[in-house]
């Protein structure tokens, strides 16, 4: 795990001050600066995800990308992966667990997800993203502050305490207005379980449709008191 303090609380506060009134595209023109070949963006091809990614191909598309690819996707997501891939001529990083599917279930039983999904998330999306997380020295992600009440305190850059790097989240206060009007303005390309009642996907074993007046998040380890993986707490 890399320890890398270029920047002290005070001075990424200072930045996060500053940069709370610019656009999405200032915090990260911001870490490009700073930040060169050492930024990442962590990408599960979600509505926001596609937001930056189209982002990130004005203005600096060699910037790597990466997903944790848990091997539990749906194809909708992988197949909106490759649709970007082809749009944007960019290579995502595909981020391993240490373990198949096959080898976790023979350690841990079948169906981890429904029997522990915090150490099945731990495994298949926690631990690798340490792993590269370590190589980095900021990552951007698509967090927002509306999305969770976990989420409400998101800062547009901030220190990661959990993996020990900067974290920008450039869309910290944009709503779901924001996103879409972006995506439809932009013809971005997305994952078409957007349009099936799907405002929030995560692995295809823990991920169902909202009902009308549902939270965005509920469809997500339904059933189960968690509304984190731990990406990001
Ligand atoms: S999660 O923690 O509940 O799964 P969510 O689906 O809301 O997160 O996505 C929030 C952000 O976390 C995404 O915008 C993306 O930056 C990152 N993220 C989530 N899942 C993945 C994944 N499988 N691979 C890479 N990044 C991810």
């Amino acid at each position: 795990m890399t320890h890398y303090r270029r920047f002290s609380d005070e001075e990424l506060n200072g930045t996060a001050y500053r940069l709370e009134t610019k656009q999405p595209q200032d915090v990260i023109a911001w870490g490009i600066e700073h930040f060169g070949t050492k930024i990442a963006l962590a990408s599960s091809f979600g509505a926001e995800d596609v937001v930056l990614i189209d982002m990130l191909s004005k203005l600096a598309p060699r910037t790597p990308v990466f997903y944790l690819d848990t091997g539990k996707h749906f194809p909708e997501t992988l197949a909106t992966k490759d649709r970007l891939q082809e749009r944007y001529g960019i290579t995502f990083i595909r981020v391993l667990p240490a373990l198949t599917l096959e080898e976790q279930a023979e350690k841990y039983g079948d169906k981890l997800w429904e029997a522990e999904p915090n150490l099945c998330c731990k495994l298949r999306k926690v631990e690798p993203l340490g792993e590269i997380l370590s190589t980095y020295n900021a990552w951007m992600t698509g967090i927002r502050r509306e999305q969770a009440p976990t989420r409400a305190n998101t800062k547009k850059v901030e220190w990661d305490e959990k993996f020990q790097l900067v974290k920008l989240n450039p869309l910290a206060d944009w709503t779901q207005e924001d996103v879409w009007a972006y995506i439809r303005s932009h013809d971005v390309v997305y994952n078409p379980l957007h349009d099936r009642n799907y405002p929030s996907i995560g692995c295809s074993v823990c991920t169902r449709p909202v009902k009308p007046g549902e939270d965005p998040r509920a469809g997500r380890w339904s059933g189960f008191s968690k509304t984190e993986c731990g990406l990001h707490k």
